[in-house]
């Protein structure tokens, strides 16, 4: 599957895949420190069905950094220049955790463009004081040893019990983060910290909202969850136990199931 990638504002070199065709559309956004690569074996089962665009988000996979801090709001402006280039007039958009952030941002500026939104290990809320002040912490630690960073962060968003039947899986999301520098890390922090709550999307969405939680997530309590898929008109929710942070990896053949039925829900 070929890597493609635009110039964005003169500067920036935005990479992504565009592959399927059709008037159905997702947009696929990583994670913190993942990169497009972790959305391979989704691209690859959805091209036979539908048109499916992955981009690397700013400071992440093969994407330029753009600034000291990513935030959503940027973020979400570059997904819109690439799907302008690319000629996408509206899409399901679905983001895993920092990329679901993004995807909110982009659902808030952009709704018109917007069939659907799938949050995946993701929500609405800002950082709390706590939250923020972690990472104020998280930053110094990258500043000063980022590898050891890497090598601790990626196996504690697992289910403990999955972690050495996915270690493969593990390995390779920690040689993607190696690839990144301190300061592209530090700046999808900042970028984080600053955002606003967005529950407001939540409430005013017109299209459907797909959330996709682990019951083990120790980076989002599930009440969070159950509290804002009471938001929307329309919501559907699948939690699943013995999953934590990477749904996506963790519960990889029925997450492809219900993304897909779910994007092809929102073109009825
Ligand atoms: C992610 O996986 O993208 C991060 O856990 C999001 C966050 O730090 O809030």
């Amino acid at each position: 599957m070929k890597h493609k990638s635009i110039l964005y504002q003169d500067k920036a070199i935005i990479n992504y895949q565009d592959e399927g065709q059709g008037n159905q559309t997702l947009v696929l956004l990583h994670g913190f420190m993942n990169n497009l690569d972790v959305w391979a074996s989704y691209v690859f089962k959805y091209m036979k069905e539908i048109r499916v665009i992955a981009i690397d988000l700013l400071g992440h996979g093969e994407t330029s950094d753009l600034g000291e801090s990513h935030t959503m709001e940027m973020q979400a402006d570059m997904v819109k220049s690439v799907l302008d280039n690319i000629g996408v007039k509206d899409c399901v958009i679905a983001g895993h955790s920092m990329g679901g952030y993004v995807a909110l941002a982009f659902a808030e500026r952009y709704p018109d463009t917007v069939k659907g939104l799938t949050l995946i290990n993701s929500h609405a809320l800002k950082d709390t004081e706590e939250a923020r002040e972690n990472r104020i912490k998280t930053c110094e630690i990258i500043k000063n040893n980022r590898a050891s960073f890497i090598v601790s962060f990626m196996p504690d968003l697992f289910f403990v019990g999955n972690r050495e039947r996915l270690y493969p899986e593990i390995k390779d999301l920690q040689d993607m983060a190696m690839g990144m520098k301190a300061e592209s890390i530090i700046a999808a922090q900042k970028g984080m910290m600053e955002r606003p709550s967005r529950l407001d999307v939540l409430v005013n969405a017109k299209f459907p909202i797909l959330f996709l939680a682990g019951k083990q997530d120790p980076r989002i309590v599930m009440e969070k969850v159950f509290a804002q898929a009471m938001m929307p008109q329309h919501s559907e929710l699948m939690m699943i136990e013995n999953v934590a942070h990477m749904i996506h990896v963790e519960a990889k053949s029925i997450v492809q199931h219900r993304l897909l039925s779910f994007t092809k829900m929102c073109y009825i």
